[in-house]
């Protein structure tokens, strides 16, 4: 029989049973418990932002970081055109006009571009670290801080990335993060939204949680519309047993990276994911494009078959069904949807289990 090698699948660490055991016995198994802070704690560290507000997915933060931005119908924001789609269904929820811009080598939003799209209805400019690697956060937050207008650095596949040195999620107004199960670290269900702004952070805050009043008098008396966003301490404490170990998740990725790389480099055609110098990759998924002429579906059917979970790289912005019909080109995140599939790359995959997936590649390409 073969043995099945999924796209994705948590790794533990070792001490999530132990804390999920100490979650239940403080009998706080709700939003609120020492997990909870402590998760805020790593996340704040580990973004290098003084503060961080832990909620219930990566998308409710999205939702969150809108809302505290007061974000309304018909803001213009620009967004990437090649993205997971989460970010852009939380600006299109509150009404806001998504702009799609191309993305650059790196695959993510290239600043040149966002300067061409930047108009006076813009509102601020949404940032995705796609797969891992960082956008060119300083040129697009020096735009942003030139027009005074916010930046959302959704950095749900890069917690742990740099660039020059530096965290992202530090460079934008808010950043948010998920730990969903397929995240390089995960509490099973959660995510985040970080922030160096104190009074931004009290807004996140309050509005996590229905905007509740202060005190015993004022318990019921609301000053807001907030949302129920927040994360169950048993959750939590499966994502701080994770959360300690970010910089092993980390190196088991680049790991992961560096021998898929040796394994494929050599495949004419194939294209590898962007890395430089400048920038710390955190390898969420890895990434490929196919070479020309292949047809991508019947590559990922050759891998099934040898029992190889894939995925095909995100759909364009500007092509969703739901998104109402817009002009421009977008060649390069068109060229990315049409030529890429991502690999099984979880944290503790095996060099055999690489070898093997590199081999099965090689052999459908060969077909
Ligand atoms: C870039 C990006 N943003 C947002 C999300 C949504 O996170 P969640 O699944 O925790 O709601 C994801 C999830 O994969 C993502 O990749």
């Amino acid at each position: 029989m073969i043995k099945h090698l999924p796209v994705a699948r948590p790794y533990f660490f070792g001490k999530e049973h132990e804390y999920i055991d100490q979650a239940l016995h403080s009998m706080q198994i709700s939003g609120a418990g020492a997990f909870v802070d402590r998760m805020e704690d790593l996340i704040a560290k580990a973004a290098a932002t003084p503060h961080a507000i832990v909620v219930s997915s990566g998308t409710a933060a999205l939702d969150l970081a809108f809302e505290a931005l007061g974000v309304k119908p018909g803001d213009e924001v620009i967004v990437p055109d090649f993205t997971m789609f989460a970010p852009v269904a939380a600006l299109l929820r509150r009404g806001a006009v998504v702009v799609p811009v191309d993305i650059d080598a790196t695959w993510n939003l290239d600043p040149g571009r966002v300067a061409e799209a930047l108009t006076a209805r813009t509102k601020g400019i949404l940032m995705v670290h796609t797969y891992g690697h960082p956008a060119d956060a300083t040129r697009i937050c020096e735009l942003a801080r030139q027009r005074g207008i916010w930046v959302v650095e959704d950095a749900a596949e890069a917690l742990g990335a740099k660039l020059g040195g530096r965290a992202v999620g530090s460079f934008g107004n808010v950043a948010t993060f998920s730990f969903y199960a397929n995240k390089v670290v995960t509490s099973g269900e959660g995510g985040a939204v970080v922030t160096r702004d104190s009074r931004l952070a009290a807004r996140l805050r309050a509005l996590r949680n229905l905007c509740f009043g202060d005190g015993w008098a004022q318990r019921f008396v609301h000053d807001g519309i907030g949302f129920n966003f927040r994360l169950s301490n048993v959750l939590a404490a499966i994502g701080c047993a994770q959360l300690e170990h970010l910089d092993t998740a980390l190196a088991s990725k680049r790991r992961t990276a560096v021998y898929y790389r040796e394994r494929l480099s050599r495949i004419r055609g194939l294209i590898l994911p962007p890395d430089s110098s400048r920038v710390l990759h955190s390898y969420w998924v890895f990434g490929v494009l196919l070479p020309h002429g292949h047809d991508r579906s019947e590559v990922a059917a050759r891998l099934a078959e040898a029992g190889i979970d894939t995925r095909p790289f995100f759909h364009p912005v500007h092509s969703q069904p739901c998104v109402p019909a817009m002009q421009g080109a977008f060649p390069n995140s068109d060229m990315l949807a049409e030529r890429g599939i991502y690999l099984p790359s979880f944290v503790g995959i095996s060099k055999q289990d690489i070898d093997r997936v590199s081999d099965a590649l090689k052999k459908a390409l060969a077909a």
